[in-house]
């Protein structure tokens, strides 16, 4: 059968995209670029917000107009969305035939053989470690491994620990084989995938461990690492980056909220005295690296002074990115079970646009200070503004837009920062 596959969400489900185009080409269906082409469209949802869950019901809606052209054509959902809703998605969405969870993709082969059939059965040992990603949104230089999957953290207000079950780490060997392979490939930066990649635990192997035999498979294999729970980044993790330039400078450490009440109510297992610890840690071993964040407004019961405690934090922190979203209850998690969602949406929306406007004050003053600064560059292709401009990062994952010159997508180039946006450098090729 002819497969196209439609990603949505995370870093993690894009991973997963890869396992699953494996999963097909084994068993000897082919992977389509063009939707058209399709026998079989399948979906990676993901279900972290109702907004999230809502585009994709939307996309599912819009596929009627192709079956009614192609009434072979068949539409599977898999991932989260999958995971949460199972064979009531069929119920709901009558033009979807296939639901797979998660952990069920091994039997996706025999799922397309079927007819209608929902697979959600949750595992506490499958991590795919045996099977090559097929690289479809890859440009060649950077590519993500998955080390770890699930979550048990079980924050008031997340999904997950639901949509992808316990937490398992997975064979360091084959995330050495798969790493190595994709240097003599060619390719120049992995990142290293999980929900909470420093819980990584395999028989005596921790993730600083695991990051340290990563990062000694090549001086100019860069590797990033994603996500990060506050309460686990440890003093360890951050003396391995310290003694490995090619770890990239670049950490990301959700912090949810400012307030320490609400983070109690989240279930968080840290207050901000404690984060902001983490953070001097941070710059006390990695001075140059940037510090980025997810976080919450309009949780459960959050007062007006405790969003101005996240606007504090904010000012403390100065994190060079933060993605910022409106609480949206999460059916049969904690808080939807225990916890009224009581902030008007306005006024979920307004504390929103006034994070989201210091969130890009502060992003723009920190750029500012990054003018005349030289960076190693990792060039990886051409601008989308304009093809005489390519685009490439540094260490501290920034964006630097500059003129093309001799350089090519897959070097390190040095590049000196010029000007900026809140979200761009621009800068020159030093010769
Ligand atoms: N509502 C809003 N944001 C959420 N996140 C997770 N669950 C919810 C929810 N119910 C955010 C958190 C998390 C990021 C991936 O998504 O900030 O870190
Ligand atoms: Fe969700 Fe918390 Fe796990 Fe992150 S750590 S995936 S926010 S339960």
């Amino acid at each position: 059968m002819r497969v196209f596959l439609e990603t949505y969400g995370c870093q993690m489900n894009f991973a997963d995209s890869e396992v699953v185009a494996s999963i097909l080409q084994t068993a000897g269906h082919s992977v389509v670029t063009e939707i058209g082409d399709a026998d079989v469209v399948l979906i990676n949802t993901c279900a972290i917000r109702d907004n999230a869950e809502q585009r994709i019901r939307h996309r599912v809606r819009e596929l009627r107009a192709m079956q009614a052209r192609n009434p072979r054509l068949r539409i599977g959902i898999l991932g989260c969305m999958a995971e949460r809703l199972q064979s009531q998605l069929m119920a709901e969405e009558d033009n979807v035939s296939l639901v797979v969870g998660p952990d069920a993709y091994r039997r996706l082969p025999e799922l397309l053989e079927r007819g209608a059939h929902a697979a959600v059965e949750l595992s506490t040992t499958e991590t795919y470690a045996d099977i090559e990603p097929v690289r479809l949104a890859s440009n060649g230089i950077s590519a993500y491994i998955s080390i770890m999957r699930g979550c048990q953290n079980y924050c008031a207000y997340c999904v997950v620990p639901y949509t992808r079950g316990r937490e398992r780490s997975r064979d360091p060997e084959t995330i050495l084989r798969e790493a190595r392979t994709l240097y003599s490939q060619g390719y120049k930066e992995v990142t290293l995938l999980g929900q909470n990649v420093n819980s990584y635990r395999h028989a005596d192997v921790g993730f600083p461990q695991l990051m340290e035999a990563v990062a000694g498979i090549a001086p100019d294999l860069r590797v990033r690492f994603a996500t990060s729970h506050p309460k686990d980044l440890s003093d360890d993790l951050l003396r391995v980056m310290a003694a490995h330039p090619n770890i990239c400078r670049c950490i990301h450490l959700p912090v949810q909220s400012g307030s320490d009440r609400i983070l109690k109510l989240m279930n968080r297992h840290y207050d901000s005295a404690w984060y902001l610890g983490r953070i001097d840690a941070i710059r006390r071993y990695l001075p140059d690296c940037s510090i980025t964040t997810d976080v919450i407004v309009g949780f459960c019961s959050e007062t007006e002074e405790e969003f101005q405690a996240t606007l504090d934090l904010f000012r403390r922190v100065r994190y060079d990115y933060a993605y910022m979203f409106k609480y949206s209850l999460r059916p049969d998690t904690y808080a939807a079970r225990h916890l009224a969602d009581d902030i008007p949406d306005a006024v979920k929306g307004r504390r929103l646009e006034e994070l989201i406007a210091l969130q890009g004050q502060i992003a723009l003053e920190n750029n500012r200070l990054e003018v005349g600064r030289d960076y190693e560059v990792l060039v990886e292709g051409e601008s989308h503004r304009s093809k005489e401009r390519l685009f490439g990062r540094n260490s501290q994952n920034k964006v630097i837009v500059f003129d093309r010159r001799d350089a090519r997508p897959g070097e390190y180039r040095r590049v000196r920062v010029t000007d900026c946006t809140a979200a761009t450098l621009l800068g020159d090729l030093i010769p």
